[in-house]
């Protein structure tokens, strides 16, 4: 795809609704589409829609095995209430044991290379597999969620994967996104209600003060520059 069709996909579809973003997605990209979710608060609002819809889109989520208990527990709720399947995807279990083996269980703490050696191997890596051979990758991702994700599009060409990614929920607000979960009943994780905003591993995922931004509980103890796993990187 040219980044002159992304552009005038970006244009055509400025003022439309995730629904009318995702039916677009499925007229288009038929079975090969994707969805990852984390069941964070963005993500359930797609899961109810596309669930809601039965939209032929897969359900993948990254097991880094160092999950909080209530994102499980979430997991099972989500899958039960809508009746869809989530693929799990895990980490290779070799490459976490040499890690963990070489660097110790927290290495996460020690340098960013560390930290980033652990989303490698925990997240980036099942990523690959779960969108290989696939042509269109859904995400939850929100504009207002870091400076670093403000200029972010609806329709955006990957090239690290070479497929359409789709931000339908990019312009939304935070307020938007709990009036939708809260007027369609959405079930949510439980941790949102004790100030975690945005919500990743365990060990690196912390709740947020009154005015601080949506990520600053993500690997607080980084410089605010790397907070990105490399999921999301440009
Ligand atoms: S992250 O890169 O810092 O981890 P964040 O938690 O903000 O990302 O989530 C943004 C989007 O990335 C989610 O809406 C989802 O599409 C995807 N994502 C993040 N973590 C996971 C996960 N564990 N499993 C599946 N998708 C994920
Ligand atoms: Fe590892 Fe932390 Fe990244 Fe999870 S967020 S994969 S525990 S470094």
């Amino acid at each position: 795809m040219t980044a002159q069709q992304i552009t005038q996909l970006n244009q055509d579809f400025a003022q439309a609704t995730a629904q009318e973003i995702l039916h677009y997605c499925c007229e288009h990209y038929g079975q090969s589409i994707v969805f990852s979710t984390s069941l964070g608060v963005e993500d359930q609002m797609l899961t109810h829609i596309i669930a809601s819809d039965k939209m032929p889109i897969e359900f993948i989520t990254l097991d880094t095995g160092r999950l909080f208990p209530e994102t499980y527990s979430l997991m099972e709720r989500t899958r039960e209430k809508y009746t869809i399947q989530i693929n799990i995807y895990f980490p290779d279990a070799g490459h976490v044991e040499t890690m963990v083996n070489a660097k110790g269980i927290n290495l996460f703490y020690e340098s960013i290379e560390s930290r980033k050696l652990c989303c490698h191997i925990r997240k980036i890596e099942p990523l690959q597999r779960a969108l290989k051979g696939k042509t269109c990758w859904v995400t939850g991702l929100r504009g207002g969620q870091s400076e670093h994700r403000a200029d972010m599009q609806i329709f955006d060409w990957d090239d690290e994967y070479g497929l359409l990614k789709v931000n339908p929920l990019i312009k939304l607000t935070e307020e938007d996104v709990w009036s939708f979960v809260r007027s369609h009943h959405v079930p949510y994780n439980k941790l949102h209600d004790k100030n975690f905003k945005s919500i990743g591993c365990c060990p690196c995922t912390r709740a947020v003060n009154e005015g601080e931004d949506a990520r600053a509980g993500r690997w607080w103890w980084e410089d605010a520059g790397h907070k990105e796993c490399g999921l999301h990187e440009r």
